[in-house]
């Protein structure tokens, strides 16, 4: 798709914030699961995202339109890990400009951005959410745990191969 550029999400006003829940609900649509329980649960959480990872913020545009967003925490204590790591804390395209290599670019940008300060990357997919699995995996992310409906999955950034948790 031509005309996509990633930025950095300078403000969340109500407006943008209105427009991230949209893409949100519908990135979501069919997977009410992991997506939260509706807006009110989507506008708190994206607000939380919002004062965790200002600086990770990363949203895709198509002309003046947001289509997409990926938050990335630099400074993310992980209890699985032990230590801080970064985090893939949300990951969506709007479903009208899904495959067409908008969250590509937004995972470049974020692995460049935590690249810089971090040397593992953790996140949490819902088990039944093959395409973004399988999307990850393509980035090297692998399944090390899981809790519940959650699949725990990391990427380390500067080695390729990530030894599995013991007894996963
Ligand atoms: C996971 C998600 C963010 C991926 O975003 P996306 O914009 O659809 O991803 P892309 O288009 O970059 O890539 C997906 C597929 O689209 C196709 N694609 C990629 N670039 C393309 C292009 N330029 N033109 C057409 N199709 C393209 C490919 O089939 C690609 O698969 P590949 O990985 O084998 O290359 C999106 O599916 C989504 O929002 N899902 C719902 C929310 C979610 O599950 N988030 C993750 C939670 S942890």
């Amino acid at each position: 798709m031509s005309g996509v550029r990633t930025e950095k999400l300078q403000r969340l006003d109500q407006e943008t914030l209105e427009r991230l829940i949209e893409i949100y609900m519908r990135g979501y649509e069919g997977m009410r699961e992991y997506g939260g329980e509706g807006e009110s649960y989507a506008k708190r959480y994206l607000r939380w995202c919002w004062d965790k990872a200002k600086d990770g913020f990363f949203i895709a545009k198509v002309g003046d339109e947001i289509a997409g967003f990926i938050v990335c925490d630099n400074d993310w204590y992980s209890k699985y890990e032990g230590r801080t790591v970064g985090a893939i804390h949300e990951f969506v395209v709007d479903k009208r400009f899904q495959g067409h290599g908008i969250g590509h670019r937004l995972m470049e940008k974020c692995l460049e951005y935590l690249g810089e300060h971090n040397d593992r990357v953790e996140l949490w997919v819902g088990e039944k959410n093959k395409k973004a699995i399988r999307f990850y995996e393509d980035y090297g992310f692998k399944r090390v745990g899981q809790s519940g409906i959650w699949v725990r999955m990391v990427k380390d950034l500067r080695r390729d191969d990530i030894p599995p948790e013991k007894g996963k």
